[in-house]
């Protein structure tokens, strides 16, 4: 790994790169960047240039914004920390990331998030926000906490004080304030019940079933009666079955969004004969007709942007075995690969994966200045390489946990160069270990 230098004021300078603009022509280019900001799109002279990246035969995109990340630090260094997270965000086009509360000590006081935002400013490569986690009894710290993208809400699937599933709990959550909520959808009552039926069962796929399609259906259906109740910004996390999806399709409120992840589109229930415990995930991976539902759901714009969920864990706490062995599995360094290899199938297109990762999410959590390739964005861009197939291998991984549910996998639509802020953090498999994101800001 080698550490190269550069300088945020430099003048940058990608030359004849195949270039997405905003209206969603691709245009052979140059893209000038200075000052962290893209400022001019067009022929230029590079005499002034002090740096040139060749662009020809490469695609340049917006970099992607990851909202919904679970990236361990503080108190599970373990599994991940904020720096090989991040370098797995650099190598995957993903320049900003939105991250989720459940660390130790968890994201529930304005001084847990402001401890947070240190750590990152210390060492995250890319641009960062934490969401503010709901306990039940932080009602004011909710309403609060800045600068975050919301409140989160674990319904279900979580222990400890960030598991919020009583009704009277939640109705107090959307009656004060009007900043975004999102919800893990899954309701507890049903999953306690279920574990008890299926006690004894050691095959991961039952997993699928004790977590099942209805009580992800039940916690939607609360979280939306919620946010109609009184009219709050509702965001809906990995939205995994096909029942959530046609319910939305039938009357989603315009101040309702909602997400999916590449692995609720691309891997089901299949996936537990091949990798086992890697599969389990909260919620968990559906059928082929879900999968089919949810792309449906996405390509008609019900679904409105995809989220990694990423979630590490060792391979040594997989291997515990089901149901000792801990839910999640990583996604940032795949996922715009992953989507782009869809585009490649004809699944959609080059406009909508950009769209659906980074123009889409930087709109629904107000995010100024970042999404689209447009003099005076920002310039956290992605350069990416459609051209050639390359597997997903493990030795190449940079996530801490080393493993990927997608290992074997040939992909097309790699990032060869990544820049955040203007800066090249990522170069033909190389970091810039001293470049450093900001805090991300949310305008509503
Ligand atoms: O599978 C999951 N793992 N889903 C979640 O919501 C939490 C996550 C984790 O933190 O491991």
């Amino acid at each position: 790994m080698v550490v190269m230098t550069g300088s945020p004021d430099s003048f940058l300078l990608i030359q004849q790169a195949d270039v997405l603009l905003p209206d969603g022509h691709i245009q052979q280019t140059d893209v000038q960047v200075q000052g962290g900001k893209i400022t001019a799109i067009g022929t230029a002279d590079a005499t002034h240039a002090d740096r040139i990246i060749d662009g020809q035969g490469l695609t340049l995109l917006p970099g992607v914004i990851d909202p919904q990340v679970h990236f361990r630090e503080p108190g599970l260094e373990h599994k991940e920390d904020l720096g090989t997270a991040t370098r797995a965000c650099a190598r995957g086009g993903v320049t900003s990331f939105l991250e989720m509360p459940n660390t130790k000590p968890t994201t529930a006081s304005q001084a847990q998030l402001t401890a947070k935002l240190a750590l990152a400013a210390q060492k995250a490569l890319v641009n960062y926000g934490f969401f503010i986690g709901a306990t039940g009894h932080n009602l004011d710290e909710l309403q609060q906490a800045h600068p975050s993208p919301g409140i989160k809400i674990f319904m279900g699937s979580m222990q400890g004080e960030l598991l919020v599933d009583e009704e009277t709990i939640l109705d107090a959550i959307f009656a004060q304030g009007d900043r975004l909520i999102a919800v893990h959808a899954e309701d507890q009552a049903r999953i306690r019940e279920r574990r008890q039926r299926f006690a004894g069962q050691t095959d991961p796929a039952i997993h699928s079933q004790i977590q099942d399609n209805q009580a992800a259906l039940l916690a939607t259906q609360l979280a939306l009666r919620l946010s109609r109740k009184y009219q709050r910004r509702l965001h809906i996390l990995h939205l995994s079955t096909a029942e959530e999806a046609e319910l939305l399709r039938q009357d989603k409120p315009p101040w309702v969004t909602a997400e999916v992840t590449p692995q609720h589109l691309l891997l089901n229930t299949d996936a537990y004969a091949q990798i086992g415990t890697l599969a389990q995930m909260n919620p968990p991976l559906r059928s082929h007709h879900d999968n089919e539902v949810l792309w449906q759901a996405l390509l008609d714009g019900v679904i409105d942007f995809i989220a990694t969920d990423h979630a590490p864990h060792t391979l040594a706490e997989k291997a515990k075995g089901y149901p000792d062995s801990p839910s999640g599995m990583p996604g940032v360094e795949t996922s715009l690969a992953l989507m782009l290899t869809q585009a490649h199938q004809g699944r959609c297109s080059l406009q909508q994966v950009v769209q659906w990762m980074s123009t889409a999410v930087a709109q629904a959590y107000s995010i100024a200045d970042k999404g689209r390739i447009q003099t005076g964005y920002d310039a956290d861009l992605v350069l990416v390489d459609l051209n050639t197939k390359t597997p997903v291998l493990r030795e190449a991984l940079q996530t801490k946990c080393g493993w990927s549910p997608y290992e074997g996998w040939v992909l097309t639509g790699w990032p060869v160069v990544t820049l955040v802020g203007g800066q090249v953090v990522y170069d033909h498999g190389q970091f810039d270990l001293s470049v450093r994101g900001q805090a991300l800001q949310f305008q509503s």
